[in-house]
């Protein structure tokens, strides 16, 4: 039982997820998202974040752990769970045929909600989503950016505390995405807790408060968005000395200098500050460094797989590199 005097918009706790084809697309994932929250999970394709969002509303069936929304066990409790949850798949899912409104009305009447609230609800919808002058229009005509708006508005007609969005900006322009960056806070900054998957490092940095990193089913990383950022902010190195090191290492502004054994040392700087200062300090404390190399920093080799961008934390930051 969650004990919190407010319980968690979303609670995870060990979701594993065996596909019949033996693929291991979950393998112990667990996470909190607090009420009003912004949250990403970030991760490359394949990472399971689909898999997870299927789980959550009730499309895919989990192998083991447990779900609450709202303290609402979503197995136990399926009906109740999926009411206080608005899902926005990652594939156009609506028909191409029908109009705004209908879509709207229709997908209301489909969670029993009455015929004249829901068309009061379709227009607050389609006019904050900026698609009222389109109510009538056959949706095939719209833009892309428009259809992605109609998913949203569609999923905000049950009034959701919990809104889902499964990469809501894949394939679509920088305009159109910055375009659903301001609908998406919009809805955020009116009570509604919204957790999204994406691949952009950027995306979650623009929207999100907390996130979670997701890589081959496992969580590798959860925190604050500053935490992450500033973790991806500092390089490591590995320093091979000649002689055996003085027990006192001497001090380098900046940066962070460990002996992990006699002859090598363990440095960490940020990435903007220069190597050369690293080495003059310790070539004035007596200590000569033979061989240098990098320390592999599992974070950094997981946004190069996600975005192929070799130093995504000086882009994102504007930090030199
Ligand atoms: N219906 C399915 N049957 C078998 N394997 C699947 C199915 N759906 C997804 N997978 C596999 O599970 C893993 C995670 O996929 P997915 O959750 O879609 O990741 P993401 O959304 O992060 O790209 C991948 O290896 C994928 O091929
Ligand atoms: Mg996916």
């Amino acid at each position: 039982m969650n004990q919190a005097v407010t319980p968690a918009a979303l609670s995870v706790r060990d979701l594993r997820k065996t596909y019949d084809n033996g693929v291991e697309a979950l393998k112990g994932v667990s996470l909190d998202v607090v009420p009003g929250d912004f949250y990403a999970l970030l991760g490359p394709n394949g990472a399971g974040k689909s898999t997870l969002i299927g789980i959550i509303s009730s499309l895919v069936n989990k192998t083991a752990g447990e779900v609450r929304v709202f303290d609402v066990d979503i197995h136990a409790e399926r009906s109740r769970a999926m009411r206080l949850l608005g899902l926005v798949p990652q594939e156009l899912n609506f028909n191409m045929f029908e109009k705004p409104l209908d879509i709207l009305v229709n997908y209301a009447g489909f969670y029993g909600i009455p015929r004249a609230e829901a068309i009061v609800r379709a227009e607050a919808e389609l006019r904050s989503a900026q698609l009222w002058d389109k109510a009538q229009m056959m949706s095939r005509t719209l833009s892309g950016g428009m259809k992605r708006r109609l998913m949203i508005a569609r999923a905000m007609m049950t009034r959701p505390r919990l809104l889902i969005l499964d990469e809501p900006t894949a394939g679509v322009d920088i305009e159109i995405r910055r375009g659903m960056w301001q609908t998406l806070r919009r809805i955020n900054a009116s009570g509604t807790t919204i957790i999204l998957t994406t691949h952009y490092l950027e995306e979650a940095e623009n929207l999100c408060r907390n996130l979670a990193i997701i890589d081959h089913g496992r969580i590798v990383e959860s925190g604050p968005m500053r935490s992450l950022l500033a973790k991806l902010d500092v390089e490591g190195f590995l320093l091979d000395v000649e002689d055996a090191l003085p027990d006192t290492l001497p001090e380098i502004p900046g940066a962070e200098v460990r002996a992990v054994d006699a002859h090598t040392l363990d440095v960490d700087m940020p990435r903007a500050m220069d190597l050369n200062r690293v080495f003059a300090a310790l070539d004035a404390a007596g200590i000569h460094v033979r061989s240098m190399r990098n320390k592999s920093n599992r974070l950094e080799e997981l946004f190069v797989r996600m975005t192929g961008d070799a130093t995504p934390a000086a882009a994102a930051t504007g930090a030199a590199a």
